[in-house]
């Protein structure tokens, strides 16, 4: 059955890799809550290995918190079942699954000082008071807090508070830590430091983390993996470069990327590579081997990124530069492509080799870079 002592007390702090029965750190399957009509997680299942940091991305109301608060148990699941360490903890209560929360809103005690704060945990689970001075010097040591520990909350910056709620998520060893937008109430450069500071704190550690964040750029920095959440529904679970590259939908792609969509058809199959007839332009674009017959309706997607100004004679198809801005290291390019309507096609290309506004281009993509979708397949 459950137990409350959880990480035993005598347990070495620092480098301790929180290790479980099975290597697997946390396993869901087909977790589903509804709220009336409203389906709020939809079948999400998925497996976290030991050491793992997995983001839930997604727009609002996606059903990032909702699958959060189901593995934290503040939420009861319809249906489905949640494994931590190889053990069901869908009915327990959250102080029996052995886990530690840092949410948005920091939640600390006011009255309290930051090393009673830090020692909430350890006091609630009857450690001893000499080993909680110790962890509680150790975990504030490895958060840069060393001789914060007689403060009150309202004494430190948000940074410095927010950094308070991770170690007392730290602080009793939880072989999984969730957080939910920790970083939101703070500004651009204290996130920035806070998630190298988080991440280093997870690697050192061996840490498995689960994050919940809606900023695209804040989850390809920190995560090994990415659940991107759409309308309940997990969309794709995979690594930055994964989603990046080889995205499974329309919506991947450009909640990612935010890809070029241009359509097409697929005129046939040459080898390694499939020939796309662009309908705007009536030319071929080479794209990598996919497996749809000849004549489907296409989406073709390719990242900014991924595409080049070069000769007219050599692109997959011409236009000319409409709007060219300089953003430091980048030139961002809008192109109107020759052959009726269509919306601009953007490039972003390193500054200095960046074309200028009214130049006539062509556009070039290695084949490898371009997804594509039949058209016919749910729209992003
Ligand atoms: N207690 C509740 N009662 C009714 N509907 C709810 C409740 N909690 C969440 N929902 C609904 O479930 C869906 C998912 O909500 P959830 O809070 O999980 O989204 P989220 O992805 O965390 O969004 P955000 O980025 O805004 O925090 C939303 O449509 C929301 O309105
Ligand atoms: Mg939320």
């Amino acid at each position: 059955m459950a137990e409350f002592g959880i990480a035993a007390p005598s347990v070495k702090v620092a480098g301790n890799k929180p290790a479980t029965a099975t290597g697997k750190a946390l396993s869901v399957v087909a977790l589903r809550k509804t709220y009336g009509d409203v389906v709020a997680v939809d079948e999400a299942s998925m497996e976290i290995a030991a050491g793992e940091f997995v983001t839930f991305l997604g727009s609002s109301g996606s059903g990032k918190t909702t699958t959060l608060m189901m593995i934290a148990g503040f939420c009861e699941p319809d249906s489905g079942t949640i494994t931590v360490g190889g053990r069901d903890v869908t009915r327990l209560a959250p102080q029996k699954r052995n886990l530690g929360f840092v949410f948005q809103q920091y939640l600390l005690f006011p009255h309290m000082t930051v090393q009673e704060n830090v020692a909430f945990p350890l006091t609630l689970r009857g450690v001893p008071k000499d080993e909680i001075r110790r962890r509680v010097g150790e975990t504030l040591e490895i958060a840069g807090l060393s001789g914060f520990g007689g403060r009150k909350p309202r004494e430190l910056s948000g940074g410095q508070q927010q950094r308070v709620a991770l170690c007392r998520a730290l602080v009793y060893r939880p072989p999984v830590i969730l957080m939910d937008e920790p970083l939101g109430a703070l500004d651009k450069k204290l996130r920035d430091q806070l998630q190298v500071e988080i991440k280093t704190i997870q690697q050192e550690l061996g840490l498995t983390v689960i994050y919940v964040t809606h900023d695209q750029e804040e989850a390809l920095v920190m995560s090994d993996r990415i659940a991107v959440m759409r309308n309940g529904l997990i969309e794709q679970f995979d690594t930055p470069r994964e989603l990046f590259e080889r995205p499974k939908t329309p919506f991947v792609a450009d909640f990612l990327g935010a890809a070029n969509f241009l359509p097409g058809r697929i005129d046939k199959h040459d080898g390694e590579h499939t020939l796309v007839r662009l309908t705007q332009s009536g030319t071929l674009l080479k794209a990598r081997r996919h497996d749809l017959p000849s004549g489907t309706e296409v989406k073709v997607a390719v990242q900014p990124g991924r595409l080049r100004a070069c000769a007219t004679d050599d692109g997959f198809c011409t236009g000319t530069v409409e709007m060219a801005t300089y953003v430091g290291t980048l030139v961002r390019a809008g192109v109107r492509i020759d052959g009726g309507d269509g919306p601009l096609v953007r490039l972003e290309v390193p500054a200095g080799r960046g074309p200028v506004a009214g130049e006539r281009v062509g556009i070039t993509a290695d084949a490898d870079d371009v997804n594509l979708f039949p058209t016919d397949e749910k729209a992003g």
